[in-house]
């Protein structure tokens, strides 16, 4: 593959993946499926037999409920290499980093990435945070580095994103997104900047909801009894931070906050970090918003329709003023992130097509309401929002 000519990555090509933690093992796991040979290195011993072990298991659990053969499930865990040695990599077309979430790390490993593949080899990183820019400017050839974020678990969720940094050229840009549209994987186009599409748009389903139980004005129970039951959203956000871990969920959002100048409308919670310190991290840990342990009591919702709705209606407004402010920013396109809200974290619709339904006049008044309310800047309607309402527009 060269990254300056007009190449493809095909399925002759060697897949690398560096990491068989969670997203390394997943992301192998893909490649395999489609016919590429791959090879999975991680430095520890127990990461790598631990990667194979459940790999053997997803597999048979598939071969049990007839997806697949006995004999394609041989055949993918046969096309992977599990190796301790990073230099197994010299003949790949693709390395796909999924080590640890440390920039300085990440940026040796490029370096080091660099002096062992061929000058043809594509180097992606599956980070959820850092910037790629920086990533790339470790090596030497920083034009064939580029995102590849995968969502957990990478082989069911379907969405991608393809996150070209300043330096990435046109040609690793086209090559990694067909490859993994190849893949069968929904893909979205972002633009290197905090948070990408989904961790940024995502961050009032999580911060209104902290806010509001945090004004007493609902408990966890009932903000995600209102967000499943009324919003149709598949989980609540109490219970996805705690399927999640409050203390992943937390750093993510102090990391885009940091990242955007602390701008108040990703600003983190109280109620977050301090469950984080106690150690109430969620299902991981057995306590979290909820309590985990056998036998304990779930607790009951107020099921009061008025309310519940006025906790959908201002967690959603804040989604969609989010989607707007990204589209304004051109981080993505309108369909790229109606798309990657619904693929990689399910949304029961397109937050700029969800805007269109309810009107954005009805969105922007909802908006300036609580700016009035609360006179912080975290509730300031997107400019874009505005401009739409003045000339009559819709996003679709
Ligand atoms: N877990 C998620 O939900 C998720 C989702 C999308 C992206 N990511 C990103 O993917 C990356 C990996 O996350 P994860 O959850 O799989 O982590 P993990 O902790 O499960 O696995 C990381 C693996 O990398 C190995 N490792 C660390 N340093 C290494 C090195 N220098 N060389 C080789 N191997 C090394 C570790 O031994 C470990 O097995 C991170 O950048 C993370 O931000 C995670």
């Amino acid at each position: 593959m060269s990254t300056n000519n007009k190449q493809q990555l095909t399925k002759n090509h060697i897949i690398g993946v560096l990491g068989a933690g969670s997203m390394g093992a997943g992301i192998a796991q893909i490649a395999a499926t489609q016919e590429h040979k791959v090879i999975l290195v991680d430095l520890n011993e127990e990461a790598l037999s631990k990667a194979e072990a459940s790999l053997k298991k997803i597999l048979a659990r598939l071969v049990e409920k007839e997806r697949i053969n006995e004999a394609t499930s041989n055949a993918i865990i046969g096309r992977i290499k599990f190796s301790n040695n990073i230099n197994d990599f010299a003949n790949c077309g693709i390395v796909i980093e999924a080590i640890i979430e440390n920039l300085d790390i990440k940026q040796k490993v490029f370096t080091q990435l660099e002096s062992i593949v061929s000058d043809d080899c594509v180097l992606a990183s599956n980070t959820s945070s850092l910037s790629i820019a920086s990533i790339a400017s470790a090596c030497k050839k920083s034009e064939r580095v580029i995102g590849i974020h995968f969502f957990n678990p990478a082989p069911l969720m379907p969405l991608v994103e393809i996150i070209p940094a300043v330096q990435t050229s046109e040609n690793t840009k086209n090559a990694s997104r067909q490859l993994i549209d190849d893949w069968k994987k929904v893909t979205v186009l972002t633009k290197d900047t905090p948070g990408f599409i989904v961790n940024r748009v995502a961050r009032p389903f999580y911060g209104e909801a902290l806010k509001i139980y945090e004004e007493g004005i609902a408990d966890f129970a009932t903000i995600d009894w209102a967000m499943t039951e009324l919003g149709e959203f598949r989980m609540g956000p109490f219970t996805l931070m705690d399927y999640i871990g409050n203390d992943i969920n937390y750093t993510v959002t102090e990391t885009v906050f940091a990242a955007f100048y602390c701008d108040p409308r990703y600003r983190p919670s109280f109620t977050q970090k301090r469950h984080s310190e106690a150690g109430w991290f969620g299902r991981k840990t057995g306590r979290g918003y909820y309590d985990y342990s056998e036998g304990a009591v779930k607790p009951e919702p107020n099921k009061n329709e008025e309310l519940g709705k006025e906790i959908v209606n201002r967690i959603v407004v804040m989604l969609i003023n989010e989607a707007a402010d990204a589209l304004f920013l051109n981080i993505a396109t309108k369909e790229d992130i109606d798309l990657a809200m619904t693929k990689g974290v399910n949304y029961p619709a397109g937050l700029l097509k969800w805007a269109d339904a309810i009107g954005l006049e009805e969105v922007l008044l909802r908006l300036e309401f609580l700016h009035a309310e609360y006179g912080d800047d975290r509730y300031r309607p997107s400019v874009l929002l505005r401009r739409m309402v003045r000339d009559n527009q819709t996003f679709y």
